[in-house]
């Protein structure tokens, strides 16, 4: 136990907050990946009346808003990410009638509802890129796509050396109707995903187009997919030229590519933005909060400062904080993360938007007991080391106790509220990302954190449908994690995600300001308070190192480890006031 704690709140604030009353500054959200939240009708695959019937356990767990991953129209190469009609759901989810019915349904019990919209790419299936491919080279159709001629003597090299995320070329040779090879098209992704041409007019009106489609539908907002991709440097140079011309000599996936974060993305944004605000009139007393519509920015950017200038005022509300995602579990890292966040974000006036885990990455249950500092692996097979699940569970509930005691918004997975661990035993035959092929099986890819809800232990499918069936395999350990096995439970993981999430709000910690607090103990500990006009303090710890004591007058509100107990033990956050 250390012996000197003093616990030191300093003087200055490093966070002041911002008092805006908006929503999107302080709200909890909670990702639904539809193919696996709730099947209604027992085809394996999660969907939107199964979403909608599940929408009071959403409001029971305390969260202000859902997000839902793609619904729309989509021959599934990328999980929905490859959308063939933005305008319509895939009969696989449901139809527009049951999207009606879904967001009616969460407005009456209080919830938001965000969707996803994909703007970098169509699917290869979308009816303009089949018009594109029928009106051949040089024709209007081509130019909404970003079709080149080859390299080489005969076209028959690409464009230039870019590599797509999910492995491989990143171009793909198209032949005309004779089946003779002609232009190639640029997809960053897989090579069912073309990437849009975001420099013609047409493209930019299509999606103001489509997203007043679905902000009349009554949406509150949109998270918006590889936000930081739709622009690519003029003359689409070659990534390892780029590189250099850039100083970083670093071709593989840094921001500084040609393809990412480029000026040009930040006007359309102002566009979006002013359509948005439009739907909610700021007159002299006429702001209507709940009416407010947002649009948060997935743009995996850093440094910080590069990443703020995406929620300037009159751009995005949001954009997820990957970087506090990716900070190594250590108190330092995480107090820099932290501090550098706020200090960009602070300087545009935006909120943080914390969050832990996706449909992308390894759940922090299980990432979070690997070891520390080395970088994030794209999925764990059987094969690979398998993480300790308690260690990652204990890491996980301190890291989510940390992330939802931080002024600003949060993001939660669903599942995580269960303490759900990746499936790390995943038979390669199951898997579905298209990352595991096109990688040439050197990255297992995202499947393994986008596994089927369990909800009753004792039923078909841990109760995600009415059958057996599962578009993925579950594996065993979710049974006992299931949400009857939890609900009601004292000391349960889902018990814990209501105490923190009811607490957050009666405090009103996403609207606080942090200020550091020193002489907790020792290097090994992150420790702030967290304060609101009209609120006591909130005392928040998280302990990396040896025990450590807290204050004699400590009222203990939450622990992610023993409630009872004054001594703050390894890997555990606690929230404390004081006399
Ligand atoms: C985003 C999505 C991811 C998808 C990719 C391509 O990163 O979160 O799931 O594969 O974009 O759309
Ligand atoms: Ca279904």
């Amino acid at each position: 136990m250390s012996e000197q704690t003093s616990w030191i709140k300093q003087t200055s604030a490093t966070h002041v907050g911002h008092g805006g009353q908006e929503w999107w500054r302080t709200s909890a959200v909670y990702q639904v990946y539809p193919r696996s939240w709730a099947d209604s009708n027992g085809d394996g695959v999660g969907d939107l009346p199964g979403i909608t019937a599940k929408l009071p356990y959403l409001r029971d767990l305390g969260v202000d808003a859902l997000w839902i991953s793609p619904f729309y129209t989509s021959p599934m190469a990328d999980a929905g990410y490859d959308v063939a009609d933005y305008r319509d759901i895939d009969p696989l989810f449901g139809t527009l009638a049951d999207a009606d019915k879904l967001i009616a349904r969460a407005h009456e019990l209080d919830l938001r509802v965000i969707v996803d919209l994909v703007p970098n790419h169509s699917s290869d299936e979308h009816e303009w890129f089949k018009a594109a491919l029928a009106a051949g080279p040089g024709s209007p159709e081509r130019e909404r796509y970003l079709f080149r001629d080859g390299k080489g003597e005969n076209g028959e090299l690409p464009p230039n050396d870019w590599q797509a995320i999910f492995g491989g070329n990143a171009w793909t040779r198209v032949s005309d109707a004779d089946g003779n090879p002609e232009q190639w098209y640029l997809h960053l992704f897989d090579p069912k995903q073309p990437d849009f041409n975001w420099n013609n007019p047409e493209v930019r009106d299509e999606f103001v187009s489509i997203l007043t489609f679905w902000l009349d539908r009554g949406v509150d907002g949109f998270r918006v997919d590889v936000a930081h991709s739709l622009i690519k440097a003029d003359g689409l140079p070659d990534h390892a030229a780029h590189a250099q011309m850039a100083g970083t000599g670093d071709a593989s996936h840094d921001n500084g590519g040609p393809m990412w974060d480029q000026e040009g993305v930040h006007e359309i944004y102002r566009a979006w933005r002013e359509l948005l605000d439009s739907y909610n009139p700021r007159d002299a007393d006429g702001y209507d909060s709940a009416a407010d519509r947002a649009m948060c920015a997935e743009a995996w950017v850093s440094p910080p400062e590069r990443l703020a200038r995406y929620v300037r005022p009159d751009e995005f509300h949001q954009a997820f904080n990957f970087a506090f995602l990716e900070t190594p579990w250590r108190a330092a890292d995480l107090h820099e993360s932290i501090t550098s966040s706020y200090r960009s974000n602070d300087s545009v006036g935006a909120p943080t938007t914390w969050v832990l885990s996706n449909h992308d990455v390894v759940r922090h249950a299980t990432r979070l007991a690997l070891p520390v500092g080395q970088p994030r692996p794209n999925g764990i097979r059987a094969e690979d080391p398998q993480p300790d699940a308690a260690l990652g569970l204990r890491r996980a509930l301190a890291a989510t106790a940390l992330e939802l005691a931080l002024p600003g918004g949060a993001y939660l997975y669903q599942g995580e509220e269960l303490g759900l661990p990746d499936h790390t035993t995943m038979p390669d035959e199951a898997r579905q990302d298209p990352t595991w092929e096109r990688s040439e099986h050197t990255e297992a890819g995202r499947d393994g954190c986008r596994v089927p809800m369990p909800w009753v232990k004792d039923a078909p499918s841990f109760g995600f449908g009415p059958s057996e069936a599962t578009w993925l395999p579950q594996p065993e350990v979710y049974g006992d994690l299931a949400v009857d096995q939890q609900d009601g439970v004292a000391g349960s993981t889902l018990e814990f995600y209501r105490r923190m999430l009811r607490e957050r709000h009666a405090r009103e910690l996403g609207s606080g300001s942090l200020t550091w607090v020193e002489g907790a103990g020792d290097d090994d500990v992150v420790a702030f308070v967290n304060s609101r006009d009209g609120h006591e303090d909130l005392w928040v710890v998280t302990n990396f190192g040896e025990p450590v004591a807290l204050p004699d007058d400590t009222f203990v509100v939450l622990s992610s480890g023993d409630a009872d107990s004054l001594t703050v033990e390894r890997d555990v956050t606690v929230w404390f006031t004081r006399a």
